[in-house]
C-alpha cells in the first residue's frame, strides 16, 4: 500500500559520498529526512569507522544536535572536551567548532541526529576547519564531568520524567525531553518508552512536525489513514497538525522511540491535543 506520510529505513538510504578533504571521516553518512520528504530539517544516520575522525567543522546556519546510538568517542564542542557513549545527547549550537573521535579501536560510532530547520545539508553552512591538533586529543584535556561543560550534553539516565495525562491519550510508562527549552534548544528531543502493550492514542500537534526514530524494538503506528509497521531503524515523519498515533503490541518487548518536536522547545509548545483512542478497527490490518 503507497503511503501517504514518509517512513523511511536507514537501511533503504544509499550513503552519501563524503569529501574526506572536507574533514568527514572513515564511515557513512546518511541523509534520511529533508525538503525531499516535505521536512523543514535534515535527519541524519552516521556511522564513523573504527578510530575514525571528523575534523573540525562547523554549520554558520543551524542548531545541530545528535544522539549516541552506540560506541565510544571523544567530542569537541568550542571548549569542552568530552567522552560520549550510547545514551548521550549532544547539543552544537549554531555557529560553534565541533569535531569527533571514534575511541573505539572495534567497534563503529552510530548517531542519529537534525540540523535544525536546515532542509538540506547544503543549507547547514558546513565549514572545514581543519585537522585537530594533537592537544585537543590529549587524555589530559578531556572533561567527564557534564557540570564543567559550557554545551548541553544529557544522558537518557539523567533525564527527568514529563508528566503526561492518561485522560490525554497516553498509556506508556513516560515520556521525557532530554533536550527542550530548558537547555536553550528551539527543536526539542524527545524520547519515548513504550512499555509491553502500551499506547500513545490518537492525537495531533498544531505547531510543530514530528519525526520518531524505532531505536529498540518493534510498534504500528497511525499517521493519517497510513497503518504501518514501525521496526528498529524506522525514521517516521509526521507534519505539523496531522493525526498520528503508535502502539506497544508485543506482549513483552519495549519500544524505544526517540525523536523531535522540530521548532518547538517542548510537547507544552507543541500545540498537544488528544483526538481518540486507537480501535480494534485501527489495529485490524495488524491482525
Ligand atoms: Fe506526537
Amino acid at each position: 500500500m503507497d503511503l501517504e506520510y514518509p517512513l523511511v529505513h536507514v537501511n533503504d538510504v544509499t550513503p552519501e559520498k563524503l569529501n574526506l578533504s572536507e574533514g568527514w571521516p572513515d564511515g557513512e553518512y546518511r541523509i534520511v529526512l529533508d525538503k525531499k520528504h516535505g521536512c523543514s530539517s535534515t535527519i541524519y544516520y552516521s556511522i564513523l569507522a573504527s578510530n575514525a575522525v571528523h575534523k573540525k567543522h562547523k554549520h554558520s546556519e543551524c542548531d545541530e544536535m545528535y544522539y549516541v546510538v552506540s560506541g565510544h568517542a571523544l567530542a569537541g564542542v568550542g571548549p569542552d572536551r568530552v567522552e560520549i557513549f550510547s545514551g548521550h545527547y549532544h547539543y552544537i549550537p549554531k555557529g560553534i567548532e565541533h569535531w569527533l573521535v571514534n575511541l573505539n579501536r572495534n567497534e563503529p560510532l552510530v548517531l542519529i541526529g537534525i540540523y535544525d530547520r536546515c532542509p538540506s545539508f547544503e543549507l547547514t553552512g558546513y565549514d572545514f576547519l581543519g585537522d585537530i591538533p594533537k592537544n585537543d586529543m590529549d587524555i589530559s584535556s578531556r572533561t567527564l564531568r557534564t557540570k564543567d561543560l559550557k554545551y548541553h550534553l544529557v544522558h537518557d539516565d539523567s533525564v527527568p520524567l514529563v508528566k503526561v495525562s492518561r485522560n490525554e491519550g497516553w498509556t506508556q510508562d513516560y515520556f521525557c525531553e532530554p533536550i527542550n527549552r530548558s537547555h536553550g534548544a528551539e527543536t526539542c528531543w524527545m524520547y519515548g518508552y513504550f512499555g509491553p502493550k502500551t499506547i500513545h492514542m490518537k492525537h495531533k500537534h498544531k505547531f510543530c512536525e514530528e519525526v520518531c526514530y524505532a531505536l529498540k524494538g518493534s510498534g504500528y503506528a497511525g499517521v493519517g489513514n497510513d497503518r504501518v509497521d514501525f521496526n528498529e531503524g524506522h525514521f517516521h515523519y509526521i507534519p505539523r497538525n496531522t493525526e498520528h498515533w503508535l502502539a506497544n503490541l508485543s506482549e513483552e518487548e519495549v519500544l524505544i522511540a526517540p525523536g523531535f518536536y522540530i521548532g518547538v522547545g517542548g510537547l507544552d509548545e507543541s500545540g498537544f491535543e488528544y483526538i481518540g483512542p486507537v480501535t480494534d478497527n485501527d489495529l485490524k490490518l495488524k491482525k
